[in-house]
């Protein structure tokens, strides 16, 4: 599935890019589940999704997603009354944490034995799955995501994880592709963020003050079907969507079977429903 020469890519530069990863109709089927699973939600519960800490504090949906299916909305998906612009299917950033555990389209496609190969290939023998999602971007209003590491989300000891990033339509600079900083996650962990001690309150902790280097990202422009692999450590982003095309896409994190998963991660799971493997 993987060359030796990409492995090594994966190590030198903290990413991969594998063109051709997933066939068409295996993105396809993902879109369709998707859609479905959005007309079947009903928005009784409203949570906006955004980098931005202020909008993630105290918000108890999002906290709660971690063994959840939870649905989030674009932060410009209202207007002043907090009434949607558009329908909800055109305003839901995103679909997590746990699509891959309780959903059986999800659940089949993120433990393919393709996926188990590739894992394997980059030294994830024995993992772990604990996160899923499914973004939208979507057309006129996707939101951006600002430059950060996954490691910061999802801290494990060692810190090692690794995100697949699957394009289920065309990435494109205009849509609102990745972005990242090559070679960028050799300068260690610049924060976490934190469940503090006070109930539900969330805290980022930094280790290093710097800005990133923004001006070293390059743009990861693929097609549809293609897999980008993602050290936790390396520094990325994506700017907002305003052409008139979404950019979906599917995303999964593995840690080490064998790695420490601190209880003031955000993400945590219930007893009924741990972090399984393939
Ligand atoms: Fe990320």
């Amino acid at each position: 599935m993987i060359s030796p020469e990409q492995v090594e890519q994966y190590r030198t530069q903290g990413f991969l890019v594998v063109n051709g990863f997933a066939e068409e109709q295996e993105c396809d089927a993902l879109r369709e589940r998707a859609e479905e699973l959005v007309r079947q939600f009903e928005p009784a519960q409203v949570s906006i999704f955004t980098t931005h800490e202020q909008s993630r504090i105290a918000d108890e949906y999002f906290m709660t997603s971690g063994d959840k299916v939870h649905f989030f909305f674009e932060e410009n998906a209202f207007v002043a009354d907090g009434s949607l612009k558009q329908p909800k299917e055109s305003s839901i950033n995103k679909i997590g944490h746990a699509l891959h555990d309780l959903d059986p389209v999800f659940e089949r496609f993120s433990r393919s034995d393709k996926i188990k190969r590739v894992a394997k290939a980059i030294g994830f023998e024995q993992s772990r799955l604990v996160q899923s999602m499914y973004i939208f971007k979507q057309p006129n209003i996707g939101g951006e995501v600002s430059c950060h590491q996954d490691s910061t989300f999802i801290y494990t000891e060692p810190t090692d994880i690794v995100g697949l990033w699957f394009a289920l339509e065309d990435a494109t600079i205009e849509n609102g592709c990745l972005w990242a900083i090559p070679g960028g996650h050799k300068r260690g962990l610049k924060s976490r963020w934190l469940r503090s001690r006070i109930e539900g309150r969330m805290a980022f902790e930094f280790y290093d003050p710097e800005p990133w280097p923004e001006n070293e990202l390059v743009p990861l422009e693929v097609a549809k079907g293609s897999l980008i692999l993602l050290n936790g450590l390396l520094p990325h982003r994506s700017y907002e969507n305003r052409s008139p095309r979404s950019r979906h896409a599917y995303t999964l994190h593995l840690i080490h079977a064998e790695a420490s998963y601190p209880p003031d991660n955000w993400l945590q799971r219930s007893s009924s429903l741990p972090f399984r493997g393939f």
